[in-house]
């Protein structure tokens, strides 16, 4: 426990959420043909319970997208490092984040996708630091707003470790510090 200074969310109260935000994408997307998108790595555990709460029909697929090195703060580029294999021409996409950050991944991203001739993209995120933002990006679904504290577990990451935690912690500061 000394890695961590205080657990942020419990996984009840993420269930809770993720329930609450499926519901909405089940009421928005009736009738409409779905790609959901998880964006690898950090989104894998949200986006796996998110469309098991989902009643409508999805096409799932899969993207990977790093800004991050072993550092704790955004490097301000984004690599694309392995893309969907699903058409989404004339289809309606909606990307599956476990973090809005700076927001330069998904602005990255969600351009990518309209590139692509979409019926629709939109956002849905886990986690949004919002004062953390230095670009423009609409969050059309999110679970949680957050505080500027480093989070990981429920996905997210410190150096790929910790993703397996089932609450989200707040790490300790020493944890990063301590690295360089
Ligand atoms: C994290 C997170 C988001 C992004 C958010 O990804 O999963 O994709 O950073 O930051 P931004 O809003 O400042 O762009 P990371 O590159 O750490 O990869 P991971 O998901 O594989 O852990």
């Amino acid at each position: 426990m000394a890695e961590f200074t205080d657990v942020l969310l419990t996984h009840d109260e993420i269930k809770n959420a993720v329930d609450g935000v499926a519901y909405r994408i089940n009421q928005d997307y009736v009738g409409k043909d779905v790609v959901v998108v998880c964006i690898l790595k950090g989104a894998f555990i949200f986006c796996a319970d998110l469309v098991r709460s989902l009643t409508i029909p999805v096409t799932i697929d899969f993207i990977a997208a790093s800004s991050y090195g072993a550092e704790s703060t955004s490097s301000g580029n984004v690599k694309i490092l392995k893309d969907v294999e699903t058409d989404v021409a004339h289809k309606h996409v909606i990307l599956v984040e476990d973090i809005v950050d700076t927001g330069l991944t998904l602005k990255t991203l969600k351009d990518f996708f309209m590139q692509r001739n979409p019926e629709s993209v939109s956002i849905c995120c886990l986690l949004d630091k919002r004062e953390r933002r230095t670009v423009d990006v609409d969050v059309e679904y999110c679970c949680f707003p957050i505080p500027d504290d480093f989070v990981v577990g429920y996905g997210l990451d410190y150096d790929n470790r910790y993703r397996n935690l089932k609450d989200i912690m707040i790490l300790d500061p020493s944890v990063y510090e301590k690295k360089g």
